[in-house]
């Protein structure tokens, strides 16, 4: 009996080292997915570390008041500002779109280069051609955007904008929205906004920020 003794120590022994061993290779296995994980994190545009919390922007696709067909992959290589407003407005969309256009001039031929985006969002009334008398009044290089109520959703939404329709007096409507611009650089990533009403000098220089 004694003789076994020894041999139930080098059993205990054996069934410790094979525990021992699969818990390596479970940690081993948690180590090797942990690595990958955080390679991809860091891989993948727009997550990790420096990434945004928040994504503002992407693809879309609508009318200008031309009646052509504009998409985000049509932007590529050029800055571009986004407005989301509607033609009905009584103050904020003219200011803006006033403040922009003065902004085109004083960037002169650089402006050029800049996009101007006013998305409608009240599609029912902005149709391309009531979007392009209303753009009279502005800098010929503004682009006024519509199209489906859906197509104007997915870009709102995308942007984060707010936008609501509002009922009024006699069966008329008005619409609440977002008043900030958007500014997107060349890749079509979402750098900041211009307020409304932010001071002109402010909004030249985020431009010129923009544009360099
Ligand atoms: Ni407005």
């Amino acid at each position: 009996m004694a003789a076994d003794i020894p041999d139930m120590e080098a059993e205990r022994t054996r069934r410790r080292l094979r525990a021992a061993i699969a818990f390596l290779g479970v940690l081993a296995a948690v180590l090797v997915a942990t690595t990958a994980w955080l390679v991809i994190q860091r891989a993948v545009p727009g997550r990790g570390a420096q990434a945004p919390v928040v994504s503002i922007g992407g693809p879309f696709e609508l009318t200008t008041h031309e009646g052509a067909r504009l998409s985000d992959r049509d932007l590529a290589g050029a800055p571009y500002a986004v407005f989301f407003g509607f033609t009905h407005c009584p103050e904020v969309c003219p200011t803006t779109l006033w403040e922009m256009s003065q902004a085109l001039g004083e960037l002169g031929e650089e402006g050029s280069r800049l996009r101007v985006l006013f998305v409608t969002v009240d599609p029912e009334r902005d149709t391309p051609s009531a979007l392009a008398t209303y753009l009279q009044s502005f800098d010929p290089r503004i682009v006024g955007l519509t199209g489906s109520e859906a197509e104007i959703a997915a870009m709102a939404t995308a942007y984060r904008a707010y936008w609501r329709r509002v009922p009024t007096e006699g069966g008329d409507y008005t619409m609440d929205h977002t008043a900030s611009v958007y500014l997107m650089d060349s890749q079509g990533r979402f750098v900041g906004t211009i307020a409304y009403e932010e001071e002109a000098r402010t909004r030249l220089a985020k431009l010129v920020l923009l544009l360099s």
